[in-house]
């Protein structure tokens, strides 16, 4: 049997709060809650799944680029940075392996309007956004299947 296939789940800042940020908004789930749903879910379609969180910037651009170095698949939920931030935006252009753009909410249809752009889109092989934490689960089945991509 081949090794599982290792996936890289990285969160951007305030993720780390789930459960406590705005549940109305972000639901329930805490942030190690979160972590092991993916381990397990990934599991479950012989993949390899380490979750991350970091509130720091340029820790996240230096996951991304080993992750390009390495090849490896990466599911990214950049949170804010996903809206402005041109270091992201060139970090995921040099992803190899597939890169899915994940969000809690649906950030096209909350009322503030620096959410509506994203610079992961332009490089992701597709975005999940709305489903809540199962946007995780959806995003490991997308990257555990791949003729989809
Ligand atoms: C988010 C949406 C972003 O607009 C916001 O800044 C976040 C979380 C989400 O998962 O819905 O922090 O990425």
């Amino acid at each position: 049997m081949s090794a599982p296939r290792r996936v890289l789940v990285l969160n951007g800042p305030n993720l780390g709060r789930l459960g406590r940020r705005q549940p109305e908004i972000y639901g329930a789930t805490t942030h190690a809650e979160l972590a092991d749903l993916c381990v397990a879910w990934g599991a479950e379609r012989g993949l390899e799944v380490e979750v991350r969180q970091t509130n720091h910037e340029g820790e996240l651009l230096d996951w991304l680029n080993a992750a390009a170095d390495d090849e490896t698949p990466v599911v990214l939920n950049a949170a804010a940075w996903t809206h402005y931030s041109y270091a992201l935006y060139d970090a995921c252009a040099q992803l190899v392996a597939p890169l899915v753009e994940v969000h809690i909410s649906d950030p096209e249809r909350r009322p503030e309007v620096f959410r509506h752009t994203s610079v992961v889109t332009p490089h992701a092989a597709t975005v999940i956004a709305g489903h809540g934490i199962d946007g995780y689960r959806r995003a490991l089945e997308f990257i555990a299947t791949p003729d989809r991509h």
